[in-house]
């Protein structure tokens, strides 16, 4: 699955977003290194703090299946403007990233950035700061 194909998936999956409160829809889409696909969207609470974003709802549905190896994830909020992850979603990406992963910023369908995890977490704590220590 090409970014193209990955950025749709994203599109998507926005239609499940759960939003009584804000709604500001968010849809992600990430590919596993094995090349099995997840989706996403942001689930709102009325204990507003229990909101799950739809980029952790994506990963979480892989890791709790088994794929902790992440390669690209796409995210799309409003089409009006790039939505980039809040930083606990940019904490959770990287705990299962590879090292070639990029994360996907979509706007619309034909306009999405590619940036790597460093460029939007720099100087991240990691299992590498535990191994260490
Ligand atoms: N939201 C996401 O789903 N992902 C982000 O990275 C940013 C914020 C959601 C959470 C909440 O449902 C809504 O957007 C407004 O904050």
């Amino acid at each position: 699955m090409n970014y193209n194909d990955l950025v749709k998936k994203a599109i998507e999956a926005k239609k499940f977003a759960y939003t009584p409160y804000s709604n500001f829809k968010v849809g992600a889409a990430l590919i596993t290194e094995d090349g099995t696909v997840y989706t996403g969207a942001n689930i709102e609470n009325a204990s507003y703090g229990a909101t799950n974003c739809a980029e952790r709802t994506a990963i979480f549905k892989a890791v709790s299946e088994g794929h902790t190896k992440i390669k690209a994830l796409a995210v799309v909020g409003d089409e009006s403007q790039y939505t980039y992850p809040c930083g606990i979603c940019r904490q959770v990406m990287i705990e299962f990233a590879t090292e070639d992963f990029k994360i996907i910023i979509v706007k619309n369908k034909d306009e999405y950035m590619v940036k790597t995890i460093e460029e939007i977490l720099p100087g991240a704590f990691t299992i590498e700061n535990l191994k260490k220590h």
